[in-house]
């Protein structure tokens, strides 16, 4: 018999999207000090018995921990930046090609070694922003792709702390590829302060239900006024990860 209990994924995504803290306390909490210590490198020497009980007890408890295994991330190691060289631009890079004017303001999130970056360069847009927490992904992405870095503008940073420093509405379109987006823990509101900073929109490749924090995407974008444009959801049959074009309304 079905009693409508709510299963844990189900539940989970509920959490993630609803019940969370509000940004006051991410702010209280992660200090420009957690951040520097996490892209050196040093977040697990950082972490007290204090801060990991929190974690421990309170989903909601502000945390930027996801990210230190990238930012930590080895040439050859697992994380290699080398894994994210393509030979032809991600659904994101494509769809950003397709559609939009050479002059757009572009902001890519999680840009790693600048595969997409350096393909978006090469066919005419200018002054991309972009941000990655991995120092050696980065410095891949100067070394291979130097003209399209010489270019751009990019942040070693967590993505939490680049947008929060942006003034509203100061870019044209958000683009990332997944997985980095899943990855943000939901105590930072990541899909608001996309919207908050794109002035008209944001395409990602996401995974919404099983890659890192499940969440409603679509009710998040809806609430802060953004529409889906473009989906591949129905073309992509059996797979769980769909690229998404959201437009503010
Ligand atoms: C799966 S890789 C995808 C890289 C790139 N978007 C691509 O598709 O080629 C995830 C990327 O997210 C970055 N990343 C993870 N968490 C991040 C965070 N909080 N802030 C900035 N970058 C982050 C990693 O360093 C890595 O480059």
């Amino acid at each position: 018999m079905n009693m409508g209990v709510a299963s844990p994924s189900t539940w989970l995504r509920w959490r993630d999207t609803h019940l969370q803290a509000p940004l006051w306390l991410f702010k209280a909490t992660v200090k420009d000090a957690d951040y520097e210590a996490l892209l050196a490198g040093k977040n697990r020497t950082r972490r007290s018995f204090r801060r990991k009980l929190a974690q421990r007890i309170l989903w909601f408890w502000p945390r930027i921990d996801d990210a230190s295994r990238w930012a930590e991330a080895e040439e050859d190691g697992y994380w290699s930046p080398k894994n994210y060289l393509r030979e032809n631009p991600t659904r994101p890079a494509q769809r950003v090609m397709d559609v939009l004017p050479r002059s757009e303001a572009l902001l890519e999130l999680a840009c790693n070694s600048g595969c997409d970056l350096n393909f978006l360069y090469r066919a005419g847009f200018v002054g991309i922003k972009a941000v990655d927490v991995s120092g050696t992904a980065l410095a891949k992405f100067k070394e291979i792709f130097p003209k399209a870095w010489e270019s751009s503008s990019i942040s070693h940073d967590l993505l939490q702390r680049y947008l929060l420093a942006q003034a509203s509405k100061s870019v044209g379109t958000i683009y990332s590829n997944g997985a980095a987006i899943e990855l943000v823990h939901p105590s930072f509101p990541v899909v608001k302060q996309m919207c908050r900073v794109a002035r008209h929109g944001v395409i990602l490749e996401l995974n919404p239900k099983s890659a890192g924090y499940p969440r409603d995407y679509l009710g998040q974008f809806h609430k802060e006024g953004f529409r889906v444009a473009y989906t591949t959801e129905k073309a992509d049959g059996n797979s769980a990860s769909h690229l998404y074009h959201f437009i503010a309304k």
